[in-house]
C-alpha cells in the first residue's frame, strides 16, 4: 500500500502530477517539505518550528501504523519526483467512541505550487478517501483561521459550510485571529 498511485493529472500551468500515498523513501523530501513551510511561518499549526528527520520518521511510522488500521491516510501530490503537497484525513483521535464517524484534514500545498489547481484535486481525494479507505465516516470537520482567505474560498468551493467561530482562538505572530470551524457531511 504504502506509495500507491491514485490518480494521474495535469495541473492548471499543464505540469504533470500524481496522486500517491507515501513511502519510506519520501522521508528526507517530507523532512525537507514539513522544515519549508513551518519557516514560511503562515496560518497553519506548524509554524516557526523546526522538525528533525527523526521526528517526521516517528510521525511517518505512526501514520503508516494508522493507514494499516483504516485510521487516518495521507495523500501526496509529487511533481517531477518533489512533493508539491500532502493532504491527511484521519478520525479524531479522541478517547470517546461517539465521534468515530467525524474525521479531521488538513493540507499544505508548497509555494512554489500554491494557485495551480493541486489543493483543489488532493482535497477531492481525501474526501474521496474518507468515504473508501477509512470507517464509517459521515462528516469531516476542519479549523481555519479567519484570515486565511484561499483556504476557506478553496473549502466552500466542495461544500463545506462554516458552523462556528471560536473568537480570537487562535493567535500568529502576536496577533489573535477567530478560528473558523467548517464541516461536509458525506
Ligand atoms: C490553501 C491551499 C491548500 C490551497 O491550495 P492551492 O493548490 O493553492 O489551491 P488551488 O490552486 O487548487 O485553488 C483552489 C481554489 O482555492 C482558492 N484559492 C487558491 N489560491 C487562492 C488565492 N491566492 N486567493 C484566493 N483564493 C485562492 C480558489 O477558490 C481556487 O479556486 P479557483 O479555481 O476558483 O481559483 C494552499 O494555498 C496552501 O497550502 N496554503 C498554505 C497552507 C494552508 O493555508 N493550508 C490550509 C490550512 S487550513
Amino acid at each position: 500500500m504504502p506509495g500507491k498511485v491514485l490518480k494521474s493529472f495535469k495541473t492548471r500551468s499543464g505540469k504533470n502530477a500524481i496522486l500517491r500515498y507515501p513511502k519510506w523513501e519520501d522521508l528526507d523530501d517530507l523532512t525537507k517539505y514539513v522544515n519549508e513551510i513551518s519557516r514560511e511561518n503562515i496560518l497553519v499549526s506548524f509554524s516557526g518550528e523546526q522538525r528533525s528527520k527523526k521526528e517526521e520518521a516517528e510521525w511517518l511510522a505512526n501514520l503508516f501504523k494508522d493507514m494499516e488500521d483504516n485510521r487516518r491516510v495521507q495523500v501526496l501530490c509529487c511533481v517531477d519526483k518533489e512533493t508539491a503537497g500532502r493532504g491527511t484525513i484521519g478520525t479524531k483521535t479522541t478517547m470517546s467512541k461517539k465521534n468515530q464517524h467525524v474525521a479531521i484534514v488538513g493540507i499544505m500545498i508548497r509555494k512554489k505550487y500554491r494557485g495551480d489547481g493541486i489543493g483543489m484535486v488532493v482535497m477531492k481525494e481525501l474526501i474521496e478517501q474518507a468515504k473508501t479507505f477509512l470507517r464509517g465516516i459521515r462528516l469531516i470537520e476542519l479549523s481555519v483561521f479567519e484570515s486565511n482567505k484561499p483556504a476557506i474560498k478553496l473549502y466552500k468551493e466542495l461544500g463545506f459550510k462554516e458552523v462556528g467561530r471560536i473568537p480570537k482562538g487562535l493567535k500568529h505572530r502576536g496577533k489573535y485571529y477567530d478560528e473558523v470551524l467548517m464541516v461536509l457531511g458525506i
